[in-house]
């Protein structure tokens, strides 16, 4: 499945973010609405730009108890996004929760499950996490579960969407960040491709932060950043 870029909307509030897709005249890019930008504007943030036609990832990884999830889904759920996700580390019962609570209000977001953030190297997870399996293991282990739970698809790295849809088959979601052009800095991101790389390794989505935002031109970062998902050539 081949989707789009979608861009990951880091910022602190209303006015930069609106100031920041003004930008983009007509064209109407899928956000991505993450923790900063939720708890900086309130919720309301993400209908007014629903609003202005985009489509929109709500990043906000839930990770709690079942009742808890599903609670707070079961809310989500009334906005109306087109994606939304929950952390795959949650357990099958968690996910399932969120599974229901979507369901229930007839909700047609597609529900995601992160694996390991893209921040995350397998060194930190066998020091820091204490998981003695190696990352390709535990992201595959995890996306099994999230199938199971009866999410749509994970979070992951490009690195390791051929794993993931051995595990899931080639239908499962794989919505992948971590990615920087050839020539960007990497920050604090550690498993990082091109979007050329994550088009050759079959990712459906990418998601791409500061290499658009932070780019002197983001238009054209991210005409660029489509170009090289839709070729799979580096430009
Ligand atoms: O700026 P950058 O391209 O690194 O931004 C990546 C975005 O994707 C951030 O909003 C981050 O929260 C999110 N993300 C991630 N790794 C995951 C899940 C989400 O980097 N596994």
């Amino acid at each position: 499945m081949k989707g789009e870029v979608i861009i990951a909307c880091d910022f602190p509030n209303r006015e930069k973010t609106l100031a920041f897709l003004d930008q983009f005249r007509d064209r109407k890019p899928f956000v991505k609405i993450g923790m900063e930008l939720f708890y900086g504007s309130g919720p309301q943030i993400v209908k007014e730009i629903k609003d202005r036609g985009h489509k929109i990832f709500l990043d906000l990884k839930l990770h709690d108890i079942p009742n808890t999830v599903y609670k707070a889904m079961s809310n989500l759920a009334e906005m109306d996004v087109d994606m939304i996700n929950v952390h795959a580390s949650g357990t099958i019962e968690m996910m399932a929760a969120a599974r229901r609570a979507l369901d229930e209000k007839g909700s047609k977001a597609v529900l995601l499950a992160v694996t390991q953030l893209t921040s995350t190297s397998e060194q930190m997870m066998h020091e820091q996490l204490w998981i003695d399996h190696t990352m390709e293991e535990t992201v595959r282990h995890y996306a099994r579960n999230a199938q199971i739970a009866g999410c749509d698809g994970v979070v992951c790295s490009p690195l390791e969407v051929r794993s993931v849809l051995e595990a899931c088959g080639e239908d499962f979601y794989t919505v992948t960040p971590g990615i920087r052009f050839a020539d960007d800095a990497k920050g604090d991101q550690k498993r990082v491709t091109t979007p050329a790389d994550a088009c050759r390794l079959g990712s459906s989505y990418i998601v791409v932060g500061r290499s658009i935002t932070a780019a002197a031109d983001p238009v054209e970062a991210y005409l660029r950043a489509s170009r090289e998902f839709e070729r799979g050539t580096e430009e």
